[in-house]
């Protein structure tokens, strides 16, 4: 039985306990994602895109309200099970890249595939890959910090698809960019879509969501942990 989304989400609400009591981080939301689709979660800083995309990939857990992906419910999933299905679904890109400084380019990018029973020859020979379509191959053997910050989030985007993810999750991956290096992983990001890749991405930059509008992408607008608007393309 297939459904006709990948990701569900059915009035959710997340709320923390800070020093100042109670904050709604998410107030009933309710969106549905589908297969293929490049979603963008547009907002300001604090409106709660992190959290939308942290619950999104079951890193957190809704205070209130249901999350399915591709069927299944993470209310009946155990830590194991979620830390499992993020491991072989999802792929994650952040604002800081977060690549580990002691390995080299490609020791980064085979990383995450060291878990699967993938044999270490398949992993690499994807792994080159991956830098060669980013032009980075002939960096492979450098560390990261030798590296522009584009250089590394591309590196960091090729990490995240070694492991062949359905969903690729991007918390504001081109905040620490110039105009130029954002240009390039926004294009990595639409060519990962169009080669089938579900992507998700949160960014507080009205231009980025524009750019990615024009492109095809759904924009999400949120504001104070609610939905304030949503732009579809017409689909062709
Ligand atoms: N772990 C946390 N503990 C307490 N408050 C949090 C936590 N994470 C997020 N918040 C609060 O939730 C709101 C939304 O945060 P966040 O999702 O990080 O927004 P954004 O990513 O859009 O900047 C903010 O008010 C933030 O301070
Ligand atoms: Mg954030």
């Amino acid at each position: 039985m297939s459904s006709d989304y990948l990701i569900k989400l059915e009035n959710v609400t997340k709320e923390f306990s800070g020093k100042k009591g109670r904050v709604k981080a998410l107030e009933d939301i309710n969106l549905e994602i589908k297969r293929g689709e490049f979603v963008v979660i547009v907002g300001p800083s604090g409106a709660g895109k992190t959290t939308l995309l942290n619950i999104m990939a079951g890193m957190d857990r809704p205070t209130k309200g249901r999350v399915i992906f591709s069927g299944r419910d993470y209310g009946d999933l155990d830590e194991e099970e979620l830390a499992k299905l993020r491991r072989e679904k999802f792929g994650f890109i952040f604002q800081f890249f977060n690549l580990i400084d002691s390995l080299t380019v490609v020791e980064n990018v085979i990383a995450p595939a060291l878990p699967s029973d993938l044999p270490i020859r398949e992993i690499s020979a994807r792994a080159e890959e991956l830098l060669a379509g980013m032009k980075l191959l002939s960096k492979k053997y450098r560390f990261p910090k030798e590296l522009s910050a584009g250089e590394q989030q591309r590196v960091a985007i090729a990490r995240a698809m070694i492991t062949k993810p359905e969903v690729l999750f991007c918390d504001e991956p081109t905040a620490q960019l110039d105009e130029e290096m954002t240009e390039k992983v926004l294009n990595d990001l639409i060519e990962i879509n169009r080669a089938g890749t579900t992507v998700i991405l949160a960014t507080a930059s009205e231009t980025v969501a524009n750019k990615l509008r024009r492109s095809g992408a759904r924009t999400i607008h949120i504001e104070y942990g609610k939905i304030t608007s949503t732009e579809t393309p017409r689909r062709s």
